[in-house]
């Protein structure tokens, strides 16, 4: 039976890992965290991600799952080893790499412990280019002995979607300079193409809708198509120019929505008519409050910041980052405007995207602050992230139970996340629960003519 290490139980680890232990593969997820190990001993995630527990349930109890903080029976039993431990940014915007030296540092003992020569190192985790180069010299000074298969497999998931997007692989980028080992990691991921054939994918999909048209295409088509074996430091700058460029596409939105607010046009139906161009494509071009999370921000940051270090200047991201910045002011402006008074405001999502508690760097958060420097009175609610989110808010913003509760009495009211729920609501009883009736869809993601029937004042963004 196959055996492999997975270090880090975040998004990409834990997905990762509780996928493939749903195939033969015996897999050791490690994470130095015990309270994370026993939370998922228990047989679920210790985040939100739909659709991941059951595949975590599944693993441990069948044995193929093994949670663990121990690294030395994990490595000893293991000849491939994925990385998958965070990258946070540093107060410079680049990449803060202590956990992936922890970790490959680890690794090279682990493996002179229990006499391994040879090992395969899969560096999931987005690091700056260059990275692999520096980490298999610094595996080399800490065992001098073991010879380190360095494979650069960056990951594309995005949360809230994590199950649906390991499981249907768009694209498997593997950057070596050892063929034998790129078939391995390939072989691995074949059984994840294989398992997805054989699933209804329809339960974790909810978030994964930029795709669904193209679910049947994607596990139609030949999994050897879908790989890309490359060098090592081209797959490392796969990841970061993949969402980079995603971002920039955001701000790009964003750009035009504030033309088409000033000229009276409608940014969604723009977005429409452009984006059925098949070399533009209409995904990453809906408007709005702008990005954030765990990644976009940093991987932008960190991509200017090792350009910079090769002496390279980006104006064209640094333009995408300023952009994205303006953007929560650029709602509150909407609300300030449109509620002279100003008075109470509910915010309705606090995470940065639907589909996740994760707020990190999120937009929302940043605008129920904002109001309350404008001077008003504000209240929120977010179906998963409001636990998350109470760290970073303003003391004086009141949390809700639930969206009504959230709306009694407000003068009006800001859709932050596009969380489904939202977009479902009966706005002919919100109209009835405030005292208002101003509704600023910071996502445009809400039916203007459904609120505007229900008596309500709807203002997008660029619509
Ligand atoms: C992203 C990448 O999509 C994924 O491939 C990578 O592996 C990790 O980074 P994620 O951070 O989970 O994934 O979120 P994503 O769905 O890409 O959204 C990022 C942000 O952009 C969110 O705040 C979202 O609300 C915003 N967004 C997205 C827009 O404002 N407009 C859009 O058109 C799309």
């Amino acid at each position: 039976m196959k055996k492999v290490a997975i270090i880090g139980t975040g998004y990409v680890g834990l997905a990762t890992a509780a996928i493939l232990s749903n195939t033969d593969i015996k897999v050791y997820t490690v994470d130095i965290d015990e309270d994370k190990i026993d939370i998922i001993k228990e047989g679920r995630s210790y985040f939100f991600e739909t659709g991941l527990d059951e595949f975590v349930k599944k693993g441990v109890e069948s044995g193929n799952l093994v949670p663990t903080t121990e690294y030395e029976e994990a490595i000893r039993e293991s000849d491939v080893v994925f990385s998958c431990v965070g990258t946070p940014d540093k107060a410079d915007g680049s990449s803060d790499l202590k956990y992936i030296y922890q970790v490959a540092e680890e690794v090279a003992k682990q493996c002179a412990n229990s006499d391994k020569e040879e090992i395969i190192f899969v560096q999931k985790s987005t690091v700056p280019v260059g990275t692999g180069e520096k980490l298999v010299e610094f595996m080399k000074d800490v065992n001098s002995e073991l010879k380190v298969n360095y494979v650069s497999n960056p990951e594309f998931l995005r949360e809230g979607a994590a199950v649906f997007d390991t499981l249907n692989i768009d694209r498997l980028v593997i950057g070596s300079d050892n063929s034998e080992s790129a078939e391995k990691v390939k072989g691995i991921f074949r059984k994840v193409f294989d398992l997805a054939q054989e699933l209804d994918h329809s339960e974790y999909s909810e978030y994964a809708n930029a795709y669904h048209d193209k679910l049947e295409a994607l596990n139609e088509a030949d999994f050897d198509d879908k790989v890309f074996v490359m060098d090592i430091k081209s797959a490392e700058l796969v990841k970061v120019t993949a969402n980079a460029f995603l971002a920039l596409k955001i701000s790009f939105a964003n750009s035009i929505a504030k033309l088409s607010d000033k000229a009276g046009s409608n940014i969604s139906e723009v977005m429409d008519g452009v984006g059925a161009d098949p070399r533009i494509g209409r995904s990453f071009l809906y408007a709005g409050l702008g990005w954030g999370g765990g990644c976009f921000p940093k991987d932008v940051s960190g991509l200017i910041a090792t350009a910079n270090e090769h002496g390279v200047d980006l104006p064209i991201m640094d333009a995408a980052v300023l952009e994205n910045a303006e953007m929560v002011g650029f709602v509150a402006d909407k609300v300030v405007d449109l509620t002279p008074e100003h008075g109470k405001v509910a915010v309705l999502g606090l995470s940065f995207k639907p589909g996740t508690s994760d707020v990190r760097k999120s937009p929302a958060i940043r605008l129920a602050n904002r109001l309350i420097d404008e001077g008003f009175e504000v209240v929120a609610y977010d179906p998963q992230a409001m636990e998350e989110a109470e760290e970073f808010l303003s003391d004086v913003v009141v949390l809700k139970d639930d969206i009504d509760s959230a709306l009694d009495g407000v003068d009006a009211v800001v859709i932050a996340t596009d969380w489904n729920v939202f977009k479902g609501y009966d706005w002919d009883k919100g109209k009835g629960l405030m005292s208002g009736d101003v509704v600023v869809d910071g996502r445009n993601c809400l039916d203007s003519e459904r609120v505007r029937g229900a008596g309500l004042r709807y203002v997008g963004v660029g619509q």
